[in-house]
């Protein structure tokens, strides 16, 4: 009986932490992971400073409506922390507070309020912050005005300059815009007054650092984690298969918007909470604006090629990943001619990628590819004209940004894309066999100690593997909707 009572305890305890989790997803960085980066932003601080981080702001979309929040990435990173309306301080040294205690990193956050997370959703509170973040300092915002620490004493205090695009909420006390003015004042930042308006802002004087963060925290996140690297993986196989089910899907006909939204199905399908960037879809000339967002085009044409920069946002790490294709499935002679020449630029700036190398040392292979390439197929006259056919760098990094944080020289554990395109709008000075054709090969790449790993290889890379997925079927063949014009009502 007593083993049965002590059974029947357990299944309790199981089914109550259960029903408190079950709404959430079980995977998320633990708070050790977190603690362990402010401490190693804490060791690359300089002496006797402070970092301040604040946490993104809310943006409105229109009246009431506001776009759905998205954490700042250096917050994030630090915290793991979901919400707005917060301050974080990271202290090089230990602080004395008022009961003696010690403490080297402090945030305020935004208070537990009944009314507010009925409309608004669940907060973590001062105390959810302690026992789910392991920040043993969590106040209240309202308690940040009274914070009394001397700023003055700091060699440093480190923050991200502000860009003044913060909303008063006159309701709250303690919102974003009030923690940052009340900061202003502790820190005695510089005014701006009215004779200084419209000139280059002042400096700010004293010990204030608005720069010094940058290098830190690109130094930080440049370098991935084996925990973000799983992340990574993950947002990445999730956006490949993205790629591979459109390619089944597609046929002329369909809209730029309707390739987005199977792209996008996919992803939340898989449970990626957003996009790490607005999608890219756009149907021949369009391809050629390199952040084409509006995909507006009803009807994708049988001759043309659709370029798809996509990438799945999931737990804060975003892909980056562009497939090319054909609408109709194959590619015409002029297509695959440009195709296999930027795959070659692509396969060729891989190929130069390890250690030790300078980013921008990517560009200058696929260039010189390019270049060479165009001039062969008489698109430009010699290699080294001057031309806007390829107008964009080839790499950068990706994580909790698209274009992420991190140092220019190529080490281990970074995270970066490589991503070549020609790009020949409708009317260029060739001939007009070329228009409208524009190729962006964008995939995802971790570097290891020899030379990177192609991350995102799943989805088909070659003119053979795309025209080969392109002639499989699809499940969305069967998903027909009916014309919202033959509904009765
Ligand atoms: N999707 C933006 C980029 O490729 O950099
Ligand atoms: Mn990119
Ligand atoms: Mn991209």
């Amino acid at each position: 009986m007593k083993r049965l009572l002590s059974i029947f305890i357990l299944l309790l305890a199981f089914t109550g932490s259960f029903a408190q989790n079950s709404d959430l997803p079980n995977d998320f960085l633990n708070k050790g992971w977190y603690k362990e980066r402010r401490q190693k932003l804490r060791e690359s601080l300089p002496a006797n400073s402070v970092a301040v981080f604040f946490a993104n702001a809310v943006r409105n979309r229109a009246n009431d409506v506001d776009y759905v929040y998205h954490q700042d990435p250096n917050f994030f990173y630090l915290t793991g922390y979901r919400e707005p309306e917060a301050v974080l301080f990271v202290f090089k040294d230990k602080q004395n507070a008022a009961n003696g205690t010690q403490y080297d990193e402090i945030i305020f956050v935004q208070e537990r309020n009944a009314m507010r997370e009925m409309w608004t959703g669940r907060r973590l509170g001062a105390d959810g912050t302690k026992t789910q973040l392991g920040l043993d300092q969590a106040f209240n915002g309202s308690e940040f005005k009274k914070y009394n620490v001397d700023f003055s004493k700091f060699a440093e205090i480190l923050f991200y300059d502000f860009k003044n695009d913060v909303r008063d909420n006159a309701r709250d006390s303690a919102d974003l815009y009030s923690l940052i003015e009340e900061f202003k004042v502790k820190v005695n930042y510089p005014r701006k007054d009215a004779s200084t308006l419209n000139v280059a802002q002042e400096q700010p004087k004293n010990n204030l650092n608005t720069r010094g963060l940058y290098k830190l925290m690109a130094d930080l996140r440049g370098i991935k984690t084996p925990e973000e690297v799983a992340l990574l993986r993950k947002a990445v196989m999730i956006s490949c298969v993205g790629q591979a089910e459109v390619m089944k899907a597609i046929e002329p006909g369909m809209s730029e918007r309707e390739v987005q939204g199977i792209h996008e199905y996919v992803f939340k399908k898989y449970q990626a909470e957003d996009l790490g960037y607005p999608s890219i879809v756009g149907g021949g000339h369009n391809g050629c604006i390199l952040h084409y967002i509006d995909n507006y085009k009803p009807s994708l044409t049988n001759k043309e090629l659709i370029l798809m920069d996509l990438g799945a946002e999931f737990h804060g790490y975003t892909a980056d990943i562009t497939r090319t294709v054909p609408v109709n499935g194959k590619f015409s002679p002029e297509q695959k001619a440009i195709y296999e020449l930027v795959l070659k630029a692509q396969e060729a700036s891989m190929a130069a990628c390890k250690p030790g190398v300078e980013m921008g040392q990517l560009t200058t292979v696929s260039r010189e590819i390019i270049n060479k390439g165009l001039a062969e197929l008489g698109i430009i006259k010699s290699a080294d004209e001057r031309h806007m056919y390829f107008p964009h760098g080839v790499s950068h990094h990706i994580g909790l940004d698209v274009h992420d944080a991190g140092g220019r020289t190529l080490q281990e554990n970074m995270a970066i894309t490589i991503e070549p395109g020609i790009y020949i709008p409708d009317d260029s000075k060739c001939d007009k066999k070329w228009w409208g054709i524009a190729v962006r090969i964008e995939d995802d790449y971790l570097v290891n100690k020899e030379g990177c790993e192609l991350l995102s290889g799943y989805a088909p890379r070659t003119v053979a593997e795309i025209e080969a997925m392109m002639k499989q079927s699809s499940p969305l063949d069967k998903f027909k909707l009916p014309a919202l014009e033959s509904i009765k009502k």
